[in-house]
């Protein structure tokens, strides 16, 4: 928090688990929503000491966590691997878990399956899928079997390719369009929430006034009743090319890069350990222990003199 601003984080003690009424309503009173993602056991922690309210297992780990090029080659095992490690991290917020490309898209009946795996597994409490279209009817069989699903319209990054890259959606009047009915329809079926990512915020706005669940946005403009950013991108542990909508809160990578710098510097210099960092012995039990050592038939004592094990 910059120096003199007062912070809106609840205390960790006066703190109650996010519920899905509880977001229905922050919505309401225009109170803003806060999403992260977290891929692992201490980005969860991180998520859970900082006081955010929901927090995405995102598929995003393919790039940020796993160093894959692209979002879709990640698989459900490895969302399952991640998201069990987030769990025991997290308290307080709601836990997304994302369905990764291929988990939901083939049939309802995989969709439902895939959902209620990735909850059981992963002890997140609700699902998210990409995208409109197909993504709607697989949305209402997740939903009607008794899992909450929260919608993403946009820019789909499982679908990137199909959408012309990584560039934002909705910029002319038949995709706002398109968008707008994406949205509706998730709305309709029973998505809990929807994600808007890279829209022009006009766009965000218009068609979240007439939503009635909460929109979370990333690039996404500030209409939505909360934001959401990959946690390694705002730390600044990502390198590279950043997306327009990230705003970095610190250089973590540098910091870090740093460190172990640091640490090899002073390895190859002997300068750690130092003192702070060995255990001690008890005077006698060490001579006692040079005793042994320095006896005449341990020094006579070949390593090839001990007999092989049968
Ligand atoms: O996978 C992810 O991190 C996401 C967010 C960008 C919404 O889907």
């Amino acid at each position: 928090m910059s120096s003199g601003a007062r912070s809106h984080t609840v205390p960790a003690a006066d703190r109650v688990a996010m519920s899905l009424p509880r977001l229905e309503e922050m919505k309401r009173n225009g109170e803003p929503i806060v999403m992260v993602t977290a891929y692992d056991y201490p980005s969860a922690t991180v998520a859970e000491a900082a006081g955010v309210d929901l927090v995405l297992v995102g598929d995003s780990a393919a790039n940020v966590v796993l160093g894959y090029e692209r979002t879709d080659l990640v698989s459900m095992d490895e969302m399952i691997m991640l998201g069990k490690a987030v769990r025991r991290g997290l308290k307080t917020p709601l836990m997304v878990g994302d369905m990764p490309m291929g988990s939901y898209e083939a049939s309802n009946e995989l969709a439902v399956q895939s959902a209620q795996r990735m909850i059981k597994e992963t002890g997140c409490q609700v699902v998210k899928l990409e995208a409109g279209g197909l993504s709607v009817e697989r949305a209402r069989a997740i939903v009607r079997a008794g899992v909450p699903v929260m919608g993403h319209v946009g820019l789909t990054p499982q679908t990137a390719t199909a959408l012309g890259g990584y560039k934002a959606q909705g910029r002319t009047a038949k995709a706002a369009i398109q968008l707008c009915e994406d949205a509706l329809a998730l709305q309709a079926v029973g998505c809990f929430a929807i994600v808007f990512e890279a829209v022009p915020a006009e766009v965000t706005e218009a068609i979240v006034a007439r939503l009635d669940v909460p929109s979370i946005g990333i690039g996404a403009g500030p209409s939505t009743s909360g934001q959401v950013l990959v946690f390694h991108d705002l730390l600044g542990l990502t390198t590279g090319h950043m997306a327009k909508f990230v705003k970095r809160y610190a250089d973590i990578h540098e910091q870090m890069v740093a460190a172990v710098e640091q640490y090899g510097d002073e390895v190859r210099s002997r300068h750690f350990p130092e003192p702070d960092h060995v255990y001690s012995v008890e005077p006698t039990e060490l001579d006692e222990f040079r005793r042994y050592l320095d006896q005449e038939s341990l020094a006579s004592q070949k390593a090839w003199d001990w007999e092989p094990l049968p």
